[in-house]
C-alpha cells in the first residue's frame, strides 16, 4: 500500500487525511495518508525530515504552512519544479520519484480555479479582477487566475511595494496583472481576499477602498461560519460570497490525480465535510 501525509506545524486541525481517505475509498485505491506535525527551524532540517520520509517510503507529500516555500527553495535546487509550481514560489505536493528526483508542484491555484468555475459557477474570463493581499496564497492565486484570461487582475495590498514585486513576476502574462493604491474608479466583478485577514477575524486594512456591490466575492480563509470578509461583503450587497472550503478540497483532488492519476469527485466531499465543520 503507497503511504502518504501532509507535513506541518500545527497540523492536528488537517483535513487532508479525511479527504485523501475519502478520495480513495470513492476511487478504490488504497493507500494510507497521515498527518505529520514536523518541528523544522532551519530548511537544512526540511531537507533532513524530507529526506527521512522518502527513506521510510512516502511516495508523495502534501506541504502545508509554514514549510511551502522552504520547500519550494529544496525541489528548485533539485530541478524539480512543474511550471505552476515555479510561479507561484511555493509547493504544496511533492512527489517522490527515486532519491534524485523528487517533483514539486502547486495546485492551490487550480484548487481556487476550479472551486470558482466548476462549484461555484462564477465568471472569470473578461472581467476585472481585485485581489486583496501579496503574500503566498495571493501570488498562487493571480497566476491561476491569469491563465483563464480575465481582462485584468489589480493587486491591493497595505504594503503596496509588496503588491509592485508581486505584479512584476506576472509581467509576461497576458491580461494586465498590476498593484493599485486607492483612489481607483474601475469596477471589479470579483473580489478574491488572499490575506490572512480572516484567520484573526481580521477585515483587510485596505477593505475601506473597496466596493463590493454586485461582485463576487471570495475568501481564501474557510470557517465553520462566514469570514468576517463574507459577513462585510454581504452587508455590502455582494453580488455572491464564499470562502475557501470548496478551494481546499479541489487542492487535494488535484494532488490526489497527480499522485494516482484519476480524479475524484469532489462534490460529495465538499459537501460532507461543509455539513461537519
Ligand atoms: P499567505 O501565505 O497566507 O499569503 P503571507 O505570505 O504571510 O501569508 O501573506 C499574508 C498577506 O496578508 C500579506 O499580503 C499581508 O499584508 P502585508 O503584505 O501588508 O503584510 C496580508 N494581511 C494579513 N493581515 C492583513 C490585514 N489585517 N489587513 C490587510 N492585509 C493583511
Amino acid at each position: 500500500m503507497k503511504k502518504y501525509a501532509v507535513i506541518g506545524n500545527p497540523i492536528s486541525q488537517s483535513l487532508s487525511p479525511f479527504i485523501h481517505q475519502q478520495f480513495a475509498k470513492q476511487t478504490g485505491i488504497e493507500l494510507s495518508y497521515e498527518a505529520l506535525n514536523r518541528d523544522c527551524a532551519t530548511q537544512i532540517h526540511l531537507i533532513q525530515t524530507l529526506t527521512q520520509l522518502f527513506n521510510e517510503d512516502y511516495s508523495g507529500l502534501n506541504i502545508t504552512l509554514p514549510y511551502k516555500v522552504w520547500a519550494f527553495n529544496i525541489i528548485q535546487e533539485k530541478n524539480g519544479l512543474s511550471t505552476r509550481a515555479a510561479q507561484s514560489g511555493a509547493i504544496n505536493t511533492l512527489t517522490f520519484i527515486n532519491q534524485e528526483t523528487w517533483l514539486g508542484d502547486n495546485t492551490d491555484g487550480v484548487g481556487l480555479v476550479r472551486d470558482l468555475t466548476n462549484n461555484l459557477a462564477w465568471p472569470i474570463k473578461d472581467i476585472n479582477i481585485l485581489v486583496l493581499g501579496a503574500g503566498g496564497a495571493a501570488r498562487g492565486a493571480i497566476f491561476a487566475l491569469a491563465q483563464e484570461k480575465p481582462s485584468c487582475i489589480h493587486i491591493l495590498n497595505r504594503d503596496s511595494l509588496k503588491a509592485e514585486t508581486l505584479a512584476k513576476i506576472f509581467a509576461e502574462e497576458s491580461c494586465e496583472i498590476k498593484s493599485i493604491t486607492p483612489p481607483f474608479t474601475l469596477n471589479y466583478q470579483l473580489i478574491i481576499n488572499a490575506t490572512s485577514g480572516s484567520l484573526w477575524q481580521q477585515l483587510p486594512t485596505t477593505i475601506q477602498y473597496v466596493d463590493a456591490k454586485n461582485a463576487y466575492c471570495y475568501d481564501m480563509v474557510y470557517k465553520a461560519s462566514p469570514t468576517v470578509f463574507s459577513a462585510w461583503a454581504t452587508e455590502k450587497q455582494a453580488k455572491s460570497t464564499s470562502d475557501g472550503f470548496g478551494m481546499l478540497v479541489e487542492q487535494a483532488a488535484e494532488s490526489f490525480l497527480k499522485w494516482h492519476q484519476v480524479m475524484p469527485n469532489t462534490h460529495p466531499i465538499i459537501h460532507q465535510l461543509r455539513c461537519n465543520l
